[in-house]
């Protein structure tokens, strides 16, 4: 059996279905803070197979404790964290403590259990404003311009140390480009809390109506048309990552470090002019100031990646968009839930399930 924390989130909710596709057992853990348990319910619909779900804190070690003497966990994706950069300079000890002092809680009660392979959701962003483009593993890690980034980056460091002190420890830090898109059924994608940060979760609600204009931060910077340049990702390719990984670590000791990426980037304008064909209308947009802390470009050498854990993206640019438009445009208002007549709480299964 996986434990999968952090599993209802818009990644981990993924990562479920494949897990369960591939014939897991699978246990999520999750408190639910930024996401629904319709997700898990969604991937039950899809896949035929359910997860077992607690609802918890992977801070709570007694918790975690009682979950291994519970379940026959062999071996954990740990993506329950918290990411808006943002919220994170607003809010730094409760980045560091649930990025840092959770994984540091998780792997405390998974020793003592006697489970040793972990698979890390890190970041790009470890590797701060890199010179070298595209990015390979071994770039030296920046500095982090912000508490989230930090926190990702001395998780890691806590890993590498713990795996250095014990060889019976096989762990996986994942360094996620931008992850994009939703699965191409359209039941479960990314739902964020509020205003969103990122750049696409925005345009789709703009796209829906929920908002006025995106905009778009920097057009000076320089790359070929002065906007940002990213290496987005399908996030159904990224969690298959995730199962190539964990089929890695029954072989290799230690901590391995991979770049998720499709090894290409694309400026924000190439991503608008894109959407706008998938949506097939303008999307309001406005040029602003360059966002504080936002980098040039960022894109990844997923080499290593094919090499090792033979595993490579498959989804190209305007699947991603498609999908992710899928997902919006059936789920306008995410996995908001509306009372019915009964006094019942449900999902907007018409609007998601309508063809
Ligand atoms: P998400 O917010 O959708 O998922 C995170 C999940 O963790 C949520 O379901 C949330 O409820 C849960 N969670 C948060 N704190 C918890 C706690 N203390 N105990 C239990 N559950 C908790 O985010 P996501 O985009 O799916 O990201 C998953 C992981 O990947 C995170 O660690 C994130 O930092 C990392 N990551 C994400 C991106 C990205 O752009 N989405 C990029 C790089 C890395
Ligand atoms: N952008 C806009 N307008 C917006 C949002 C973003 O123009 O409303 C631009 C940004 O300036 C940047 C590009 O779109 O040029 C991508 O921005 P995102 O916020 O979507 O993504 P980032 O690369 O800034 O950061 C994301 C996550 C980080 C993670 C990083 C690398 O937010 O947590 O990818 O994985 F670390």
């Amino acid at each position: 059996m996986i434990l999968v924390t952090g599993g209802a989130g818009y990644i981990g909710s993924h990562a479920v279905l494949e897990l369960l596709l591939a014939g897991n057992e699978v246990l999520v853990l999750d408190n639910l803070c930024n996401s629904s348990k319709i997700a898990l319910d969604r991937v039950e619909a899809l896949t035929g197979r359910k997860a077992q779900f607690v609802k918890g804190d992977v801070r709570n070690r007694s918790l975690l404790n009682a979950l291994f003497a519970s379940y026959p966990v062999t071996a954990v994706l740990h993506f329950a964290g918290l990411k808006a950069v943002g919220e994170s300079v607003r809010e730094p000890l409760r980045y560091y403590e649930t990025n840092v002092s959770g994984s540091i809680a998780l792997c405390q009660a998974m020793a003592e259990a006697g489970i040793f392979k972990l698979v890390f959701s890190s970041s790009a962003t470890v590797y701060g404003d890199s010179p070298k483009m595209p990015i390979t593993e071994n770039c030296p890690t920046g500095l982090p311009t912000n508490p989230y980034g930090q926190s990702k980056l001395m998780a890691e460091n806590v890993l590498k140390g713990l795996a250095e002190s014990d060889p019976r420890w096989s762990i996986a830090l994942l360094r996620y480009f931008n992850p994009i898109g939703a699965h191409e059924s359209g039941l479960i994608g990314e739902d964020p809390n509020g205003t969103p940060n990122n750049l696409l979760p925005y345009m789709l609600q703009v796209a829906v109506g929920r908002r006025k204009q995106l905009s778009i931060y920097g057009a000076d910077y320089p790359t070929p048309d002065g906007t940002g340049v990213r290496d987005y990702i399908h996030v159904v390719d990224l969690a298959k990552g995730h199962l190539k990984a964990l089929e890695r670590l029954n072989l290799v000791h230690g901590v391995s470090t991979w770049n998720l990426g499709t090894g290409r980037g694309y400026s924000v304008r190439q991503m608008v002019t894109a959407f706008e064909e998938v949506i097939g209308r303008r999307l309001p947009h406005v040029f602003k100031a360059r966002r504080p802390g936002d980098i040039a470009q960022c894109w990844s050498d997923p080499t290593k990646a094919r090499e090792e854990l033979g595993w490579q993206a498959e989804k190209d640019l305007l699947t991603m968009l498609t999908d992710a438009w899928r997902w919006q445009s059936r789920n306008p208002q995410g996995y908001a839930v509306e009372q019915t007549a009964t006094g019942k709480a449900e999902a907007n299964p018409e609007t998601a399930l309508a063809s």
